[in-house]
């Protein structure tokens, strides 16, 4: 009798492990990092690079079409920078101005290494996810060769004091001042972007495991195909 009851808890225990070793419905251990997938610590922005600011405006426009060669860890910096990086250290601003300063709209990266999030204060990427996502976004079909789709997401953590109506408003207008810095950038470098609201936000809520927070915009860069 006590063999058997020693048996049958041996067998529960192990189909309670391998329950858990289950893939996820997405194919991949989402949240849980591999070793290899470290924080990259980025190149000091190029502050004094690309064309002058009216010239920038002049070039200022949406392109479809990518290149999927890698961006350079330099331009992924300069990116990142120009979209919402500190640029006021001493005050711990940003490039993109947010209502009542709440900084709400967090940046993650997605390349081919696998999922980042910008963390404009040390100006590094910290891994999220050890997985390639970037075609899974959407079923537009430049999503295809893009080398690098930037998330934006609205980090309702951060917004404890608005509103539920001001949350939703405000996420919704500051996440354009950054979608532009970028494309102002990539105007400037001769970049190709265009920011997206066509994507799956259901994905993207399970990838970064999302609670309290909504995605709202990505936006994916590289170089022109022509
Ligand atoms: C909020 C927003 C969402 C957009 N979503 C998409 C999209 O999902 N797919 C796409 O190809 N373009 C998208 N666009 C790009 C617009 O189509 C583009 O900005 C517009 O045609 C004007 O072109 P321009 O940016 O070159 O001036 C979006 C633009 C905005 C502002």
């Amino acid at each position: 009798m006590k063999k058997t009851l020693l048996w049958m808890l041996v067998c529960c225990f192990a189909l309670q492990v391998s329950a858990q070793k289950k893939p996820s419905i997405l194919g991949g251990s989402i949240g849980e990092l591999k070793e290899e997938n470290t924080e990259i610590h980025l190149p000091t922005p190029e502050y004094g690079s690309g064309l002058p600011l009216m010239e920038a405006l002049q070039r200022r426009a949406t392109s479809r079409s990518f290149l999927p060669e890698p961006l350079t860890l330099q331009e992924i910096s300069n990116i990142l920078w120009a979209a919402n990086g500190v640029n006021r250290p001493q005050l711990g601003l940003r490039t993109a101005p947010s209502a009542r300063n709440a900084q709400e709209i967090d940046i993650y990266v997605f390349i081919e290494k696998g999922v980042y999030l910008y963390n404009a204060e040390k100006h590094m990427l910290m891994p999220i996810v050890n997985k390639d996502f970037r075609r899974e976004l959407s079923d537009q079909k430049f999503f295809v060769d893009v080398p690098m789709v930037l998330a934006y997401v609205a980090n309702f953590d951060k917004m404890e004091k608005f509103s539920d109506e001001a949350k939703e408003f405000y996420s919704a207008t500051d996440v354009g001042f950054v979608s532009q810095n970028v494309y102002l950038y990539c105007a400037s470098a001769k970049l190709s972007t265009v920011v997206c609201g066509m994507f799956d936000k259901d994905l993207l809520k399970k990838v970064l495991t999302i609670k309290n927070g909504k995605p709202l915009l990505v936006q994916p860069v590289g170089r022109a195909a022509e």
